[in-house]
């Protein structure tokens, strides 16, 4: 099938040329021996209006073209004489490959609710709503891989299933080929992981950091772009439990080079969204009025404000707003802290640095003052954090110190702490949640937009 996309005919090249296209039907409208097809082929945030002469050979067809049915169109491309489009083609011939139902087809009327939307993820794509962010997410992937290609790093590939928990945090969901029902037992009564399929234990990665930082210490500058799974149990509007993640991991880098890196990243996807996805972004805007090409172009083009924690802690004590949790030095930022500062204070992103150590992870570089880590996160309004990072502890003796502190077994990571045996160097990195990034840039409200197939608790059902 020679077909031509919807995005390539929309440019003068084909006009007065037979051309034909396949896509679905968005709807059927007839009047006085014509009919008009607005057809779809999810290349493009447009439509190609077709018109259908009564006479022509395609036209008994038309009586199965319902919306959402799939069809091929041959015919020629002209200007169209009605406002609001530029071209529409004159259909020769028609074929249709599969109907819909108007009885049953769910995606009969414009103005769905996204919540609706969700419970038919297999046919959400079809609306322009979604075509918009899927595309843009698209966009964003490559752009991706731009930004890290052209500045000489080497993408790396970090395992799904891993047997340690990078984070610490406990939030593991476990990979396992033991019947479940009947899993081989101990003596003490607990369960024989030496029996199961890796002989210990294994879980699903929550981060490919740790063997991101081996890579790293040999081949100078990588990131990684992957799934990464939490199980997690935080029903909110921007937790996944199986989201994408990038690490970027430079060696002979530290905490600045680190920020730095991840301006510079954040604002060049911004351009790009802007430069590739302008009638997405347009469309987007118009729809939802979250944020705008503006408010986009602004962000790309200015520098951060850097804050350390302890002046973001001085700042939220001084504020006059009432929090749910309690600020005091030392507590995690709860998302409503990290609202107020990007919202209310900067009205903007922020990068937040140097956090207590008690807080953060094991890996993080102790600083001087012994109390706090050369962490550091990004936040951006209306979201809050869309990435982490921090400069590694590069010192055996601290970062063993850190591990014992932590608790966590040091059997498994060995390796983790020859990297500081052999060789070790200064090294930087951080996370960039995709999906929170995708929100950020198509303004959708809840995180299971972004993603086709969203995984939170109790949702798996695409
Ligand atoms: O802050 P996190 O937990 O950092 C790490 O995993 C580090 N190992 C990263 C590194 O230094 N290489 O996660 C990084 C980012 C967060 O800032 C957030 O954007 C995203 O991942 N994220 C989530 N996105 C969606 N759903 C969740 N449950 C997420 N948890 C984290
Ligand atoms: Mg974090």
């Amino acid at each position: 099938m020679e077909r031509i996309l919807i995005k390539d005919i929309l440019s003068d090249a084909y006009l007065g040329k037979p051309v034909t296209v396949c896509g679905w039907v968005r709807s059927k409208r007839e009047s006085k021996g014509f009919a008009f097809l607005v057809l779809s082929d999810g290349s493009t945030q447009e439509t190609l209006q077709l018109v259908i002469n009564s006479g022509a050979p395609g036209f008994q067809q038309l009586l199965h073209c319902n919306t959402g049915a799939a069809i091929l169109a041959k015919g020629i491309l002209k200007e169209s004489p009605a406002k609001g489009q530029k071209f529409e083609m004159e259909v020769s011939e028609l074929e249709v490959f599969g109907e819909a139902d108007p009885e049953k087809y769910p995606l009969q009327k414009k103005g769905h609710t996204l919540e609706f939307l969700r419970e038919i993820a297999h046919l959400r794509p079809r609306t322009n709503t979604f075509g918009a962010v899927f595309r843009l997410r698209n966009i964003l992937a490559s752009a991706v891989h731009e930004f890290f290609q052209d500045r000489g790093f080497v993408w790396v590939h970090t395992p799904v299933i891993t047997s340690s928990d990078c984070e610490g945090a406990g939030e593991l969901f476990s990979v396992t080929s033991f019947d479940l029902e009947n899993p081989p037992g101990k003596d003490d009564g607990g369960i024989d992981f030496s029996q199961d399929f890796f002989g210990r234990r294994a879980f699903l990665t929550v981060s490919g950091q740790l063997e991101a930082e081996f890579l790293a210490m040999s081949l100078g500058n990588v990131y990684t772009f992957g799934p990464t799974f939490r199980a997690e149990n935080s029903n909110t509007t921007r937790h996944l439990s199986e989201f994408w993640m990038i690490e970027p991991e430079m060696a002979f880098a530290d905490l600045k080079d680190d920020m730095r890196l991840a301006e510079d990243f954040f604002r060049f996807l911004c351009r790009k969204a802007l430069e590739k996805g302008e009638k997405e972004l347009s469309f987007l805007e118009n729809h939802y009025k979250r944020i705008s090409p503006e408010e986009l172009r602004k962000l790309a083009d200015t520098s951060f404000v850097h804050m350390s924690y302890t002046d973001a802690i001085k700042e939220l004590q001084g504020a006059k707003e009432r929090f749910e949790f309690p600020v005091e030095w030392g507590s995690d930022l709860q998302s409503e802290h990290e609202r107020y500062l990007t919202d209310k204070v900067i009205k903007g992103p922020v990068i937040v640095f140097d956090y207590p150590k008690d807080i953060k992870a094991f890996y993080m570089r102790l600083n001087d003052d012994g109390r706090t880590v050369a962490a550091m996160d990004m936040l951006v309004p209306k979201i809050g954090e869309i990435i982490g990072g921090s400069q590694r502890e590069e010192r055996l003796s601290v970062l063993e110190e850190r591990l014992r502190h932590s608790g966590i077994p040091v059997e498994h990571l060995q390796w983790y702490l020859d990297l500081r045996r052999f060789g070790s160097a200064p090294h930087a990195g951080f996370g960039l949640g995709f999906e929170r990034l995708v929100q950020y840039i198509t303004g959708m409200v809840n995180i299971r937009d972004v993603i086709p197939c969203p995984r939170a608790p109790r949702e798996i059902g695409f």
